[in-house]
């Protein structure tokens, strides 16, 4: 039987970023109450709202120091009721993140946890990774050289108790302990909260993290042993059978780097963990393995069209019939879109659209990205002091270490950082972009007069408009449950594939490229009229094998 998480159109607001209401420079849940309309006017039933919590906002947010509180930053428990109900009587359905990983150092937990003389330490203590110190010729050293996801040593030495305790992200988040069943029994509550309270879902943060390797063997950097280690999911299992799926809730799990091989166990239709899975394998298909200044997915290359097709085709075989998907550009981890993918420069709007064809008419569940339906774009932050993410700063140094100049690392954090994507939504070209009245806590895009919401909603032909007919397509043709056919894969340019909706068959070609190229159509379009085209064609070159550079074509038939 259909699932309600099946047939959903998701948005994600990241909150900080999205519409301030109180006017203190920081996006909040009222602000987000006051573009539900909007939301839903875009064709968007569910929205995915970024830790709400209260923090200190190391991570922005990721960083929870109190499960049970909002963030004074983004309003007050009666105001995410309030959200909850306004999304509700709109039939629309609201998830929350959800962080299991670790907590901030200043959760009640980890205070309890790092002092001995803490009536409760000896209960918390457990509830995190600690271990004590290894010592060189007499120096104290960590216990092994493993190193975090943003670049950092992964343990942080702690005086009062003589020991390091581990933290994969940045030192102000402590790792939990998932091996104790007394810490579980405490996510839950947390967890059964805000199902009680009314929420419809959970985005499940940092997933593949929640085991380590216990015998802590040195290695660097090491993540094969924090890492996808396979007892994680039996926790998820665990929550899984207990909370997720007896409340009908839509699970979508992260787990960055997943494999296919692992992707039913996550998200099979006879998983216990989640409904469907986030991966991020198409996401960085463009990284230089060449560039050594500033390596990984710092390192901007081409963008390796034939892979981005494969990733998306495997997935959707690896689900069909047997589990679901998601389908996604980006997030706020990934640089916007259209400046990653497409040109945010000479063809910005038409690659901007091109971008929404390749994705939107395939199967699965959508996740748009705020602001990327009006092709948001990077942010050109001048100086460091312009960044926010406490990620940004470590590499920086990381790559000045490297050997790297000022502007080449500067660059790499222009085009690659997760603030490029954090930059206030852009409602209007008022001051502050309509986001505000006061300076917001990131800069604001200097390009907001001209990428900006209401611009674009007086437009028929503008990116916003694109999003709303394909968002539209989707639900009507019931697209997320299509039938899904690329072809020419190995062509470097083309990204072209049919999707079988009920009635209707779609056929998108797109020239994912600034080139000109000579399609070859991979089938007679003679039976097939024109649906949607991202450049203006008169009649007669509807059928032109001619592609102008980001040109997408979207013809339609009805299923024979
Ligand atoms: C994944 C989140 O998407 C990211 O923003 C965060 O920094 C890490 N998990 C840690 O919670």
């Amino acid at each position: 039987m259909e699932k309600w998480w099946q047939s959903a159109i998701i948005y994600q607001v990241y909150l900080r970023s999205f519409k301030d209401a109180n006017n203190d420079g920081i996006g909040d849940i009222k602000g987000l109450i006051g573009k539900i309309d909007y939301l839903e006017e875009i064709g968007v039933d569910t929205i995915w709202v970024s830790p709400h919590y209260d923090s200190p906002m190391d991570d922005n947010g990721y960083d929870i120091r109190d499960f049970y509180k909002v963030s004074e930053d983004y309003g007050t428990l009666e105001d995410f009721k309030e959200l909850l109900k306004e999304a509700h009587e709109r039939d629309m359905k609201v998830i929350t993140d959800l962080v299991l990983n670790h907590t901030s150092d200043e959760h009640p937990w980890f205070e309890a946890a790092k002092d001995p003389n803490h009536p409760e330490h000896e209960y918390y203590h457990d509830f995190y990774i600690w271990h004590e110190p290894k010592y060189e010729d007499g120096k104290r050293k960590r216990p092994t050289r493993w190193i975090g996801w943003f670049g950092n040593p992964a343990w942080t030495y702690n005086e009062a108790t003589d020991e390091y305790y581990l933290h994969i992200f940045s030192r102000k988040m402590p790792d939990l302990n998932w091996r104790n069943p007394e810490m579980r029994k405490a996510m839950k509550k947390v967890i059964q909260f805000w199902i009680d309270l009314g929420v419809d879902g959970f985005r499940v943060d940092a997933t593949n993290h929640l085991e380590k390797n216990w015998d802590f063997p040195d290695g660097y950097p090491g993540y094969e042993n924090f890492s996808s280690l396979p007892k994680h999911h039996e926790y998820l299992q665990e929550l899984g059978r207990e909370l997720f799926h007896p409340n009908d809730l839509m699970i979508i799990g992260e787990a960055g780097g997943a494999t296919r091989e692992e992707a039913l166990q996550y998200a099979g239709f006879d998983s216990e963990e989640f409904n469907m899975l986030i991966h991020f394998e198409h996401c960085w298909v463009d990284t230089d393995e060449t560039n050594t200044l500033t390596p990984g997915k710092w390192a901007k290359g081409t963008v390796d069209i034939t892979r981005l097709k494969e990733s998306f085709y495997r997935w959707y075989k690896v689900f069909k019939d047997k589990g679901w998907n998601a389908i996604y550009w980006h997030n706020h981890d990934q640089p916007r879109i259209v400046s990653h993918y497409g040109d945010d420069e000479t063809h910005w709007e038409r690659s901007a659209k091109m971008l929404a064809c390749a994705l939107y008419l395939i199967p699965g569940t959508p996740i748009v990205y705020y602001g990327e339906e009006i092709g948001m774009t990077n942010v050109d932050y001048e100086n460091l002091e312009d960044f926010r993410d406490v990620e940004v700063f470590t590499e920086y140094e990381n790559f000045r270490r490297n050997g790297a100049s000022h502007e080449t690392a500067m660059q790499a954090l222009r085009d690659r950082s997760r603030d490029s994507a954090r930059s206030p939504m852009q409602w209007s070209d008022a001051p502050y972009a309509g986001f505000s009245e006061v300076k917001p806590w990131i800069p604001i895009n200097s390009n907001y007069e001209t990428i900006n919401v209401e611009r674009q909603q007086q437009s028929k032909s503008s990116i916003l408009s694109t999003y709303k007919t394909l968002l539209a397509l989707r639900a009507k043709e019931n697209l997320n449950f299509a039938d899904l056919t690329f072809y020419d894969i190995s062509h470097p340019q083309s990204f072209n594939y049919l999707s079988t909706g009920e009635h209707h068959e779609y056929l998108v070609l797109c020239n994912f490229s600034e080139k000109p190229l000579t399609m070859e159509f991979p089938l007679d379009l003679q039976t097939f009229d024109v649906y949607y085209s991202n450049v203006d064609i008169g009649k007669a070159e509807r059928k032109s094998e001619e592609f102008a550079p980001y040109e997408a074509r979207i013809y339609k038939r009805k299923r024979q």
